[in-house]
Order: C-alpha cells, then structure tokens, then sequence
C-alpha cells in the first residue's frame, strides 16, 4: 500500500514536470483549488512573473485572506495571507458568530500595487466593514498593508478602475460608489443594476472590453439556486441591459456532482484565452453531504468582440484552452494546495504558513521545537474546549491549529510524543472541524478510572475519547447524535508516543483512531461519525479543516503536550460521484 503510493506520488510528480504542448486544447481537472476555497476572485498579472492570482474567504480563520498563484492554472501554491497580523482586522477576535467574519476576498492589480477588498460582518449586528489592503509583494505576508477601512453599505466589495483613473467599488444590491483609495471617502452609492432574477444580487465584478462596462454578478443566494448573470452598459452609471441569455453559468436544475456554481470572476492568459473562476460544491443536487464546502472551480471562457462571455459549464473532467507549460517554479511563502503534509518541527523552522487557527491563538499556545524538546510542536491548552460556549456571546481563545481538508478522501496523523496530564480532564487531540458546533475529536484525556469511585477518593488516568459534536437538526445536516466513546488507554502504550488518526475512507464517513506508534499497524477505532456532522449548519459556508487541539475542558490544568510526525495524505479526489481521480487535477493534453 506505501509503496503503490510512493510510486503513484512519484509518477503524478514526473506528470507535472512535463511541460504541456502549447497549441492543443488542454483537458484538466476541477476543482483547482480543492476543499474550502469559496467565493474565489482570479486574475492575471503580466508584469509580475506572467502570473495567476486567486483570493478566497476565510471567515474566522487566522491567519487570513489568502492568496494563492500559478503560472499554469493548475499547480496552485500559497503565495501570502493579506491579512497576517491581529492589528489588520482586530474585530476577528471578538466575533462570536460561526460564519461570521472576513467574506470575498477579490484580489486585483493596478498600477503595480496588489489591492485585497474584503468585507468584514460579525453578522448580528448586520453592519458592513470594507478593508482594503495593498502590496506590491504578494509573496510575503508581512508586505500587506494594514488595511484601509470604511462603512460599506452590503457584502462582496469589488473595485474597478476606469481609463480616467476614476476608482469605482461595487457591493451587492449591486451598488456603486466612487472610492479615493487614499482617504477612503466616498462618492454617493446609487443601485446599477437589480440582476436578472433580482434575487439576492451579489458578488459583482466589472470589466470594461469594446466600449462597454460589464457587469458581472451572482445571485440567487450561495446555495442550489446559485447562477451568475451579466449585464453591459456604456455608461458606468447605467442604464445596465441584462443579457437575454441569462444566467451565463449555473449548475441549478441539473443532476451534476458540482453544484451551487456562481460567485465567478473572468480573466484572460498570457495567450489571450479568457477564463472563469467561480466556487462549487461537489454535493450533487441532493447537497447533504458536502464536508468540504464550496471549493474554487475552473471553466474555459470565450468573449469575442461585442459579444457576451460564453463560459464552459463546471464538471470534474474539463476540456478547454491549451494551458500555459506546466511548472512548480513559482514564488510564494506556502506549499502547493495538493501536497501532502509532511512536518516534523525541526528545531528553527516555522509553523507552516498554510496552518489556521480559529479567530487568534492565545499568547504563545504554540512552539516549535521548544528548549529540551526538539522535533515537536508544544502546545499549551486553553480553559476552554473547541465547543466552549459557541456561538453565544463568551470569547475565549482556542489551542487549536489545523489545515483545509483538501481531498475526498485523506489520512491525518500526529504523534503525541509526550502528555502528562495531572488534573481531570486534561486533554489533547485530533479533530476534524467545521465550526465549534461541529467537529469530531479524539483525544487524550485524564479521568477517573472505573473503580476510583468505590472508596471516595478519586483515581485518574489517560483514556481515548471520542466525542461527536452537533446539534440535531440545527446544526449541520445530520439529524442524530453520535454517543461519545471512552476507553482505558492500553498499558503498554504508555510508554511511546501515542498516534492519532482521522480519515475519510469513504465520502459518508469519518474514521478516528488510535494507536502505539510502535505498532501503528494494530490501530485500534475509537469513532466513526456520518460526514453529514460536518456539512450544512453553521458551516454551509465554509469547510472542514483538520487539526490538533489541546484544552483543560473548563479546568485549571496547565500541562502542556508535545506533538510530531504531523502528516496530511490525500486518498483521492472524486470529481463525479464516485468517479475519483488520485492526488493530481493534472490529466494531460489531448
Ligand atoms: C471587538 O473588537 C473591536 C476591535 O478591537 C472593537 O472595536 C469592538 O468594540 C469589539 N466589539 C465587542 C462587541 O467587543
Ligand atoms: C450626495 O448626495 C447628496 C444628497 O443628494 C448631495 O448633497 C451631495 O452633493 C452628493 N455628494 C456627492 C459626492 O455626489
Ligand atoms: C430552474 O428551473 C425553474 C423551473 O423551470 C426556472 O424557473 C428557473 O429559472 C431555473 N433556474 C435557473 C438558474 O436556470
Ligand atoms: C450519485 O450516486 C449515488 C449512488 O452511488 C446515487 O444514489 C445518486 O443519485 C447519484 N447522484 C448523482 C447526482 O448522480
Ligand atoms: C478548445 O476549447 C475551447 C474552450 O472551451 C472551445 O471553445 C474550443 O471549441 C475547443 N477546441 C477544440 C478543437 O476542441
Ligand atoms: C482508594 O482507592 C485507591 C485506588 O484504587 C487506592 O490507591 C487507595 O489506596 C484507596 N484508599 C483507601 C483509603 O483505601
Ligand atoms: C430532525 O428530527 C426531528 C425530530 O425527529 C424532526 O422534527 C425534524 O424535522 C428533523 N429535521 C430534519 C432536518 O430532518
Ligand atoms: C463508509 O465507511 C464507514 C466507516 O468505515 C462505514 O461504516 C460505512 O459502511 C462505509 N460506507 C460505505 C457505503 O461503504
Ligand atoms: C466543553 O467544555 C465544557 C466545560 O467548559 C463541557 O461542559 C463540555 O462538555 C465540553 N464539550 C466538548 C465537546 O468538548
């Protein structure tokens, strides 16, 4: 089995390097950007390295507003977070809301600066932040701006730059305003254009091409009656004329695995091709299941001259334009979205870039490598659990670091290499997380043993516990509850490090177990919880990310636990229910 993988990881490697034919129409893979990657804005930028440049929503994650790039639309890698440092957008950690927070990046290049737009909502009140955040390195996180911020009528901010250097903003409604991106101040907002269905207007986008302005737009709300429309106009103000074949992409009234398709953006390669981006979710149309949320999908376009743009319906297997030669030599600060993880936390090296936490970490929660303990990563627990008292109003910092789940089906393992709990519910774990309503966890926790009770005084003891978290038919799509699992830890596992592990054998379900690192071979299956816990509910507009958690569960404890052989594996990539391909979207030309 390690072995077929190794070569199988080899081959799609040796794939990757061979530069593609330049003039064939090219066939490729969707998603690009696989598990949560939503409300995707992509662009193209000549002057800097002949480059893609994709920003996707974070919510609640931190760091956030990330970016991502390419030079042939299909190996994609982290170039930077615009949004780094807690003093950018402070409010994140205060917001208790779990969908709440920094929504629809659109990322766009002008005059050799980078401009990040973004709103931020912690929903109730549903009051409207703008943030704009410049660069001109988008490969380093610490070059973001701290970000221009001002009141913003509604969601989806987009900024447009006329020939006469006029900057306009568009938000939904679709609303327009004109911006002076030194100040912030604000021209009077007037509504352009209602949509073609006028129902829920949003995310739009506008490009100026053979003396029209287009405006681009979704609508229909981000779930199955998502569809994006267009309009033209030669004013800028209106009147806007709807294009009579409306919408120009959807997936609503189909049977298609991608479903919810909108929130798209258009732009053109070095060659001329025209492109879309837009976000999906692979659920099929009866969308229960979908624990990777809305991912970012890629679709060839076509725009001849006075004419509207024709873009390519989503599916898992596409054929379009010849892509740019295919290549890994690209700059950025984070991996490539579909490698593996591999981390060990040598001494001197950082927390991997592509690692989220859930609004900020408490003060120093996490260390590398820390005096004594080299090849580890120490956490330090905080008071409260990944559920706490979420979402009402109580904030309290999470011990918890993770990464976007970014396959149909993946392994996830650590080591805890040392954890000495001393008072009851001490606990350190694994998880698979959507929102802190929902999330499945095993962990390492101290707690009375069975015969402690007998004499009055209470004996503890390091147990496996898995527990499912949700709310029955509110949060989430499973309409159950999964009964929490507590064993003694064996003996003889004491003495090594102890393995956690959570997978996705199949797309029903998740699989979380345990065991001796000496002999991960006799893994022992602590839980199994329906994919559904993970879907829907508080999470329907994010995805679930896969982590390491540590926590007193309320208590005083303070024991810290050291963590490594972190590894991320993915198993395969369904791209048409059932249909898998393995870890690249790379197929070929043909
Ligand atoms: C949240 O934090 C921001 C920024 O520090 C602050 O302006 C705001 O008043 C806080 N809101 C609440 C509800 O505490
Ligand atoms: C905005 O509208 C108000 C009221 O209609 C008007 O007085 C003001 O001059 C307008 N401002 C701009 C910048 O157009
Ligand atoms: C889906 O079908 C219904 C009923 O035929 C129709 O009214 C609606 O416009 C369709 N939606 C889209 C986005 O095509
Ligand atoms: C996907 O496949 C399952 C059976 O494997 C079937 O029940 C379901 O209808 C299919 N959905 C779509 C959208 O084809
Ligand atoms: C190449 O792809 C484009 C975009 O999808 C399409 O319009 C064109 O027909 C394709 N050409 C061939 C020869 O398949
Ligand atoms: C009570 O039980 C614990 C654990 O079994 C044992 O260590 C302890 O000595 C007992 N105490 C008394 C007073 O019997
Ligand atoms: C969940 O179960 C409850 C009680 O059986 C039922 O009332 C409710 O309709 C169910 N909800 C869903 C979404 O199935
Ligand atoms: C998916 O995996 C779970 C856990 O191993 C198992 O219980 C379930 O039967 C599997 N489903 C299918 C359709 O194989
Ligand atoms: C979280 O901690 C609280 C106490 O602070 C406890 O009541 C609750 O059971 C814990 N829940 C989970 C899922 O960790």
């Amino acid at each position: 089995m390690y072995l077929l993988e190794v070569v199988l990881s080899a081959m799609v490697l040796i794939l990757s390097f061979i530069p593609s034919s330049n003039t064939k129409n090219s066939t490729y893979t969707n998603p690009i950007l696989p598990g949560w990657h939503s409300d995707p804005s992509c662009t193209f930028v000549a002057e800097v390295d002949n480059s893609f440049f994709c920003a996707t929503s974070s919510f609640l994650t931190f760091p956030g507003m990330p970016i991502y790039t390419s030079k042939d639309l299909i190996n994609w890698r982290l170039a930077s977070h615009a949004f780094s440092r807690p003093s950018q957008v402070p409010q994140i950690g205060n917001t208790t809301l779990q969908d709440a927070g920094l929504w629809a990046t659109t990322i766009r290049y002008h005059d050799g600066k980078f401009y990040a737009i973004v709103c931020y909502t912690p929903l109730s009140p549903f009051v409207v932040t703008g943030f704009i955040f410049t660069t001109t390195d988008p490969y380093d996180d610490n070059a973001w701006s701290e970000p221009l911020s001002f009141p913003l009528g509604d969601i989806d901010p987009n900024l447009f730059w006329d020939d006469d250097g006029t900057t306009y903003l568009q938000f939904s409604g679709i609303h327009q305003q004109t911006i002076d991106l030194e100040t912030g101040a604000l021209g009077n907002a007037s509504i352009i254009w209602t949509g073609f269905t006028e129902f829920i207007p949003e995310g739009p986008r506008m490009h100026k091409k053979d003396g029209y302005y287009y405006l681009m737009i979704a609508e229909g709300g981000t779930e199955l009656g998502h569809h994006e429309a267009i309009a033209r106009s030669t004013n800028i103000w209106g009147p806007y004329e709807g294009y009579s074949g409306n919408p120009i992409l959807t997936a609503t009234n189909t049977s298609n695995y991608f479903q919810t398709v909108g929130h798209a953006d258009i732009f053109q390669d070095a060659s001329g091709n025209w492109w879309g981006s837009a976000l999906a979710t692979r659920s099929g149309p009866a969308w229960e299941n979908y624990p990777m949320g809305r991912e970012t999908v890629l679709v060839p376009a076509t725009w001849k001259e006075d004419e509207w743009p024709v873009l390519d319906p989503v599916q898992g297997q596409m054929n379009g334009w010849p892509l740019p030669p295919q290549t890994r030599a690209i700059r950025g600060s984070g991996p490539f979205v579909e490698d593996p993880d591999v981390f060990d936390f040598p001494p001197g090296s950082a927390i991997p870039s592509h690692f989220l936490y859930w609004r900020f970490p408490p003060k120093d929660a996490f260390a590398v490598s820390p005096q004594g303990y080299p090849n580890t990563l120490r956490l330090r627990p905080s008071q409260s659990n990944l559920t706490s008292s979420a979402p009402l109003s109580t904030i309290s910092e999470l011990s918890l670091i993770m990464r976007v789940q970014t396959d149909t089906l993946f392994t996830f393992s650590v080591d805890v290499v040392l954890f000495e709990p001393k008072i009851q519910e001490e606990e350190v774990g694994i998880t698979a997380f959507i929102t802190q309503t929902q999330h499945l966890d095993l962990g390492i926790v101290l707690l009375p043993t069975s015969d402690s009770t007998s004499n009055g005084s209470t004996k503890l003891a390091p147990h496996l516990r898995f527990r499912a978290t949700n709310v029955p038919g509110l949060t989430g799509d499973f309409n159950g509850t999964v009964p929490t699992v507590i064993k003694t830890l064996p003996e003889h596992w004491l003495n090594a490090p102890i393995r956690l592990q959570v997978s996705a054998t199949n797309e029903t379900h998740y699989t979380l177990s345990a065991a001796s690192s000496t002999a991960p071979w006799e893994s022992e299956i602590v839980g199994i919880a329906p994919a559904t816990i993970l879907s829907g509910g508080d999470g329907r507009f994010t995805g679930t990310l896969i982590g390491v958690y540590a926590t007193s569960n309320g208590g005083t404890g303070t024991t810290e636990s050291y963590i490594s052989r972190w590894r991320y594996q993915g198993k395969g990539q369904d791209i048409n229910n059932g249909t898998f391909v393995p870890y690249s979207p790379f197929v070929g030309s043909s």
